[in-house]
C-alpha cells in the first residue's frame, strides 16, 4: 500500500520565542509545501529518502539514528510497526519546496505530512491525532518546542496559538501581502531556544516584562487585523523585531535586511527562531512586485508569500 500527504510551511507574524513562555502567538501558513509518501515494504527496514539525503535503517537502530534529518520520520515509521506489530517495513520520500532551516516551518510540515502518510498505512487518524503525533515526532529533535508550527502546518490558514490552551483559527481573512526575504543563514531552533531561555534566566524582570508587552502587541494585532489595518500592523512588526534583537537572535545580516526592508515596506521582522533564517515584510499588493526587485538587486533571496487555506491534505 502507498499513502501520500502534504502540509504547508509557515511564518509567525507575532509572538516566536515569547509563545515558548505562555504568550500568545499568530501564526500563518504559507504556499509552499512538502510531500511526503510512504509505502509497504517487504523488508523489514526504515528507508528515507529525501533532498537533504537518502539512508536505510534497522528495525533495531532507535536510539541510535543520531542524524537529526530523519530522527523523526524513524520514529513515527518505528511507532506504527510496532503498534501494529507487523514483520515488514516501511518506504519514506520526502520531496519539498519548503527552504530548510530558516524558520519556514520546513521540519514541522515534514512532521505533520510524514505522520499523515505513514499513519495512513495503518489507521484513519484524525486531524488532531495526527498533530499530536508530529509533535511527538518533532520532540525528538526539538524537546521544548511549543507546537505552534505544527499545529499551523496542520491546519493551515491563520491561527492564534496558546501553549496551555490550545489554538483557535483566525476567520477573517484580512488582506495580508507579505514578501519574505532569506539570509540563507541556517539555524537550530533548540540552538536558538536555548540561548533565548539564558537570556530569560539572566535577565528575569525584563523578560516578563517584555512577555507582557509583546501580548499587548498580540492583543492589538488581533484588532488591526479584523479592521486590515495593515499600516499599524507593519508599526507593531517593527516594533516586535526590536524585542527579538533585544533577545540576541538577530545578527549583522539580518539587521541590515530589517534595515532595508524597513524603508521599502510597511513594516519588517524576524519570522520563527532567528539566528539567520528569514524576515518577513508586510506590503501593499501593488508595492510587492517592486519590493522583490529592490530586495533582489542586493542579492538577497526573496519571494512573496500567499496564505494557504488547506493546511494538510492526504491523497
Ligand atoms: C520557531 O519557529 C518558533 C519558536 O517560537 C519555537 C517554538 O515555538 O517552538 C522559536
Amino acid at each position: 500500500m502507498k499513502s501520500k500527504a502534504s502540509a504547508p510551511g509557515k511564518i509567525i507574524l507575532f509572538g516566536e520565542h515569547f509563545v515558548v513562555y505562555g504568550v500568545k502567538a499568530i501564526l500563518c501558513a504559507i504556499d509552499k509545501r512538502i510531500t511526503v509518501t510512504a509505502e509497504n515494504v517487504q523488508e523489514e527496514i526504515i528507508s528515507i529518502k529525501s533532498n537533504i539525503g537518502e539512508h536505510e535503517f534497522s528495525l533495531q537502530e532507535y536510539g541510535t539514528v543520531t542524524d537529526l534529518r530523519f530522527k523523526p520520520l524513524y520514529y513515527l515509521a518505528k511507532k506504527m510497526i510496532d503498534k501494529h506489530k507487523k514483520r515488514s517495513g516501511i518506504k519514506i520520500t520526502v520531496e519539498s519546496d519548503i527552504p530548510s532551516g530558516v524558520g519556514l516551518g520546513s521540519s514541522s510540515a515534514c512532521c505533520v505530512a510524514a505522520a499523515a502518510a505513514i499513519s495512513r498505512l495503518y489507521e484513519e487518524n484524525s486531524k488532531e491525532e495526527i498533530l499530536k503525533m508530529a509533535i511527538e515526532a518533532e520532540r525528538t529533535i526539538f524537546q521544548n518546542t511549543s507546537g505552534a508550527d505544527c499545529t499551523i502546518c496542520a491546519f493551515g490558514g491563520m491561527i492564534i496559538f496558546d501553549k496551555k490552551n490550545g489554538f483557535s483559527k483566525i476567520d477573517y481573512k484580512p488582506e495580508l501581502h507579505l514578501v519574505i526575504a532569506n539570509s540563507n543563514i541556517k539555524h537550530s531552533t533548540e540552538k536558538i531556544v536555548s540561548k533565548v531561555k539564558k537570556f530569560s534566566e539572566n535577565n528575569r524582570e525584563e523578560f516578563l516584562d517584555m512577555c507582557k508587552r509583546e501580548s499587548e502587541i498580540i492583543n492589538q494585532a488581533l484588532t488591526l487585523l479584523k479592521n486590515n489595518d495593515v499600516r499599524n500592523l507593519g508599526k507593531i512588526m517593527i516594533e516586535n523585531q526590536e524585542f527579538l534583537e533585544r533577545l540576541g537572535i538577530s545578527n549583522e545580516k539580518i539587521q541590515n535586511m530589517i534595515k532595508m526592508a524597513n524603508n521599502i515596506s510597511l513594516g519588517a521582522k524576524i519570522t520563527g527562531a532567528g539566528g539567520g533564517g528569514c524576515i518577513i515584510m508586510l506590503t501593499n499588493e501593488c508595492d510587492s512586485k517592486k519590493i522583490i526587485e529592490t530586495m533582489r538587486d542586493k542579492n538577497y533571496d526573496c519571494f512573496d508569500a500567499r496564505i494557504d487555506f488547506q493546511g494538510l491534505d492526504t491523497f
